[in-house]
């Protein structure tokens, strides 16, 4: 795929607007220090942004082949129109290209609408976690998927 013009390499400039989805977009956010962490040498984290204003973002990483997306969200009143699915996109076009031969990442079971996404890119569950994730009323599990990159038309 093409990559858009809308997705940019996240940077300090961006860690207010995105620590701001995170908590709106995510019942179970990442803490505000991973949000403005630093990338490793093996991460890759893309901002969607139009007009200045980030409207989503992807935390991907990289290993041996293996590229993971860590977390993924797109503002609450940004949503369905298509700019998730562009960030996964991007997430596996971006890891092909640094030479990931797999992707990689966990789904809460109850996020049917996330896997329904991942579905549809070519990911497919391969491993389920019982008890991984705190809801409010006690744990759900994980669900793990994986694709493959190479020869994937979305990636
Ligand atoms: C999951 C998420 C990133 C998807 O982003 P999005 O921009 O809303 O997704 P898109 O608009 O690209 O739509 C993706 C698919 O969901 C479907 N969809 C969109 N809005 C929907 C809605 N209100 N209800 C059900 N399905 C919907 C679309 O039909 C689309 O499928 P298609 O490509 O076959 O048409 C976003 O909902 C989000 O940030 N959720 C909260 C954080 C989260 O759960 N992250 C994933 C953690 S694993």
């Amino acid at each position: 795929m093409a990559i858009s013009l809308h997705l940019v390499p996240m940077t300090e400039q961006h860690h207010d607007q995105v620590w701001a989805i995170e908590q709106q977009a995510h019942a179970y956010p990442w803490s505000e220090s991973l949000i403005r962490q630093t990338p490793s040498k093996i991460g890759f984290n893309r901002v969607w942004v139009e007009q200045g204003n980030v409207l989503g973002y992807f935390y991907g990483q990289q290993v041996a082949g293996e590229a993971t997306l860590l977390n993924v969200a797109v503002a609450p009143e940004q949503q369905g129109k298509g700019i998730g699915r562009q960030l996964v996109e991007a997430f596996m076009a971006e890891a092909a290209q640094l030479g990931g031969e797999e992707g990689w990442l966990e789904v809460r079971e109850s996020n049917e609408r996330a896997y329904r996404l991942y579905e549809a890119l070519g990911f497919n569950e391969i491993d389920r976690r019982d008890g991984y994730y705190p809801t409010k009323n006690g744990r759900e599990a994980a669900l793990v998927m994986t694709c493959f990159l190479a020869d994937n038309p979305f990636a």
